[in-house]
């Protein structure tokens, strides 16, 4: 994005407006997708709930606007049932304030910077709506993979045909969805009955908002899904942009590296001198992002499991990644595992994320698959042991295990730790072709070389910025 790809003087500047659902996998795309388009020339306006709101200081030439959100409750929510409800409690809360705050911005906007459009997360549909009716063009950013979205594009025929919700039986969640390879029952979203209705409704409120939107941006790359891309361009009515990785496109910051971004913790930045005095590809990287959560049983399984594989490691235990455990301390790691361990691992809250996968020093990444980590990974080269939790990271870790082939999934159920330290050394001991696991290592940097190719000048994402700001300006 350099200063000459701004749109044309003479050209009013356009100001685009940005909504993000107030959480951390769907803030950090959002923004990231903001200074791409501040970067070409846009005015930004960025709404937001109280609600995990973002650090105005951090972007000052941004304008922000808080949007009352009801209260939402500040917690991580752990589940996908409520996270859902969270999603709908957000869209209904922020309607009627949104409105308001919306249609103010147009009235003292009419004779200086046009709003050209609203880009807002696929979950607010009802702040889309709003924004239609008071006439401003709505785009949507859909913060999974485009794999994903093959998956509510078919919600219906998979409903329909018996995969959704699917059987508790352990021999129906292995097969294979045929309509949709390389999807076996257990990849889609929903699970159990329980989690049925509320997934449903999420995927029609998804579909809806985007038919209704004048386009659909992604964050990934044609390399990455050129099929499903392909497929989606097919299905849907509205333009499709992919644009992505949008970490990589993104310039960084104006405020110093180390307050980067829209992290809503406190990146522990100490991890990365510990990263430094390691060998190269030596050390295990454990995250499970932002709300994903874990049994105490599974945190001691995979502590003991960590010990035993004998590898360096770099662990984030964020404050609530245990179910049931208190607020705010971090989750408590079994008696002994210090000394077990000691001068082997790092323990942090919250890691500069981007920054530990690029780092030499580190060979696999242990993750839950949401879209961000996967995509983060995949760009840095760096191999990946999967254990999904929810919504879009199972489909997640069969692609990274099953179609990319640059990790392995642990196996559902409980966690045991012989099998957590035999997953690891699959992964860190990856280094040549011979092994059952071979070429890991070597598949993931060459993606990591094509997620380059593809926002280098004349790469597939970085037309498609062009495209997109020419869409904008043409709405
Ligand atoms: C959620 C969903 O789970 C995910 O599947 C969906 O696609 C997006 O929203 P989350 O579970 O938090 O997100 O995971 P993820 O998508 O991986 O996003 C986490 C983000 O936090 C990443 O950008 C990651 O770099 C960042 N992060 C995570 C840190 O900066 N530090 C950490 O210690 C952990």
């Amino acid at each position: 994005g350099s200063i000459e790809q701004t749109p044309t003087a003479g050209h009013r500047c356009r100001r685009v407006l940005f909504f993000p659902l107030p959480f951390q996998g769907h803030i950090n795309p959002m923004f990231q997708l903001a200074a791409l388009l501040h970067s070409r020339g846009f005015a930004v306006t960025v709404f937001h709930t109280h609600l995990n709101a973002p650090d105005a200081s951090l972007h000052p030439d941004y304008d922000f606007i808080p949007v009352p959100d009801g209260g939402a409750p500040a917690d991580t929510p752990g589940t996908v049932q409520v996270t859902l409800e969270r999603v709908l409690a957000v869209n209904r809360a922020c309607a009627a304030p949104f409105r308001d705050r919306l249609a103010a911005l147009l009235e003292q906007q009419h004779d200086s910077d046009g709003v050209a459009c609203l880009v807002a997360d696929a979950h607010l549909l009802t702040l889309l709506d709003v924004a239609r009716e008071l006439g401003v063009p709505t785009l949507v950013l859909r913060t999974g993979s485009a794999a994903c979205f093959r998956i509510f594009t078919a919600f219906p025929m998979l409903c329909a045909n018996g995969y959704q919700p699917a059987e508790e039986s352990p021999e129906l969640l292995e097969a294979p969805v045929r309509e949709l390879p390389p999807y076996r029952v257990r990849d889609l979203l929903s699970t159990t009955a329980a989690a049925h209705p509320v997934m449903a409704e999420a995927v029609t409120r998804i579909i809806k908002a985007v038919a209704a939107s004048s386009g659909l941006i992604f964050n990934t790359f044609d390399a990455l899904e050129h099929a499903e891309l392909a497929a989606l361009r097919r299905d849907l009515a509205v333009p499709v942009f992919d644009v992505g990785p949008l970490h990589l496109l993104s310039p960084p910051p104006p405020a110093a590296a180390a307050s980067r971004t829209s992290s809503l913790l406190p990146p522990d930045r100490g991890c990365l001198e510990w990263l430094d005095a390691q060998a190269p590809a030596s050390v295990l990287y454990v995250s499970f992002g932002s709300i994903a959560t874990m049994s105490a049983s599974d945190l001691v399984e995979a502590a003991w499991g960590i010990a035993g594989s004998g590898q360096p490691f770099l662990w984030v235990l964020r404050p609530g990644l245990v179910r049931g455990g208190a607020l705010p301390s971090p989750p408590p790691l079994p008696e002994g595992f210090d000394v077990a361990t000691r001068g082997r691992g790092a323990v942090v809250a919250w890691a500069p994320q981007e920054e530990v996968l690029a780092h030499a020093a580190v060979g696999a990444f242990w993750t839950h698959c949401g879209w961000n980590s996967t995509l983060e990974a995949a760009c840095a080269g760096v191999p990946m042991l999967c254990r999904p939790c929810f919504g879009d990271q199972m489909g997640n870790a069969r692609y990274v295990d099953h179609v990319w082939r640059v990790g392995v999934e642990l196996d559902g159920g409980e966690l045991e730790r012989g099998k957590v330290a035999a997953a690891i050394a699959a992964v860190m001991g990856d280094v040549g072709e011979t092994t059952d696991t071979g070429g890991m290592r070597r598949r993931a940097l060459e993606l990591r070389r094509r997620a380059a190719e593809s926002v280098a000048e004349g790469g597939s994402s970085s037309f498609n910025v062009d495209r997109l700001v020419d869409h904008i300006m043409a709405l």
